[in-house]
């Protein structure tokens, strides 16, 4: 695998940090999260080098460390910094493995959405969704936001406990690949997470 993968989902929360760690993992890729808003608790880069046992070399820094757990075209306002999308492109390190934060339409500023991002960069994008009551919805309308800027989407990669009709349901009217279902670990650490990834996606999937 040669390439740069792109991590988004359909909400704050969805379980993007712990599928890209999964990812990254299993890949042997470096990680790296453009815009981390909010740092009381940790980062997601942090998280992910715990959860991924990943060397810090393949942590890659990220582009803005915004103090406010919110959007980060607030955040950034908050801090009083303006973000320059110039600065949002991906680094060079190989394989890599980026997350996005929120779902596809938060804003990065108030004149550039996550999505704008992903078609400018037309990566194979990953969307990380719930199994849980609502998903459909959240879903289809995640993937018409990609699809209409014609986002090169991998496939859809979800999160939860098994709820077979509303994954088919999502793959069928979406026309997207399932990609697998991770499981609601506990504990959630490095080992179950490396083996729940490995028992429920397809490596080749994401490196042809
Ligand atoms: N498979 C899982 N098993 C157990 N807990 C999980 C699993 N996936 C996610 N979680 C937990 O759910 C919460 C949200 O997950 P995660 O941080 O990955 O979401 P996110 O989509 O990255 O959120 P953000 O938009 O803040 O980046 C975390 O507390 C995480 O530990
Ligand atoms: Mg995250």
């Amino acid at each position: 695998m040669n390439s740069a993968i792109v991590v988004t989902g359909t909400d704050t929360d969805a379980g993007k940090t712990v599928f890209a760690a999964a990812l990254a993992g299993a890949l042997g890729a470096a990680y790296w999260k453009p815009v981390q808003a909010g740092l009381d608790g940790g980062s997601d880069a942090e998280r992910v080098a715990a959860l991924a046992g990943l060397p810090p070399e393949r942590i890659l820094p990220e582009a803005y460390r915004l103090a406010t757990p919110c959007s980060p075209h607030r955040a950034a306002e908050i801090d009083g910094i303006e973000i320059d999308p110039a600065r949002l492109d991906p680094p060079g390190d190989r394989p890599l493995v980026i997350e996005g934060a929120g779902g596809v339409l938060v804003p990065v500023t108030r004149n550039l959405l996550y999505a704008d991002l992903f078609a400018r960069w037309a990566l194979p994008t990953v969307l990380v969704a719930r199994t849980a009551l609502g998903t459909i919805n959240h879903s289809l309308l995640s993937l018409e936001a990609l699809q209409a800027r014609r986002v090169p989407v991998l496939g859809i990669a979800f999160v939860g406990e098994a709820n077979e009709d509303s994954e088919a349901t999502i793959a069928a009217i979406g026309k997207i690949r399932r990609l697998g279902r991770l499981p609601i670990l506990d504990p959630l650490d490095r080992a179950s997470l490396a083996s729940a990834f490995a028992a429920n996606f397809d490596l080749a999937d994401f490196t042809a």
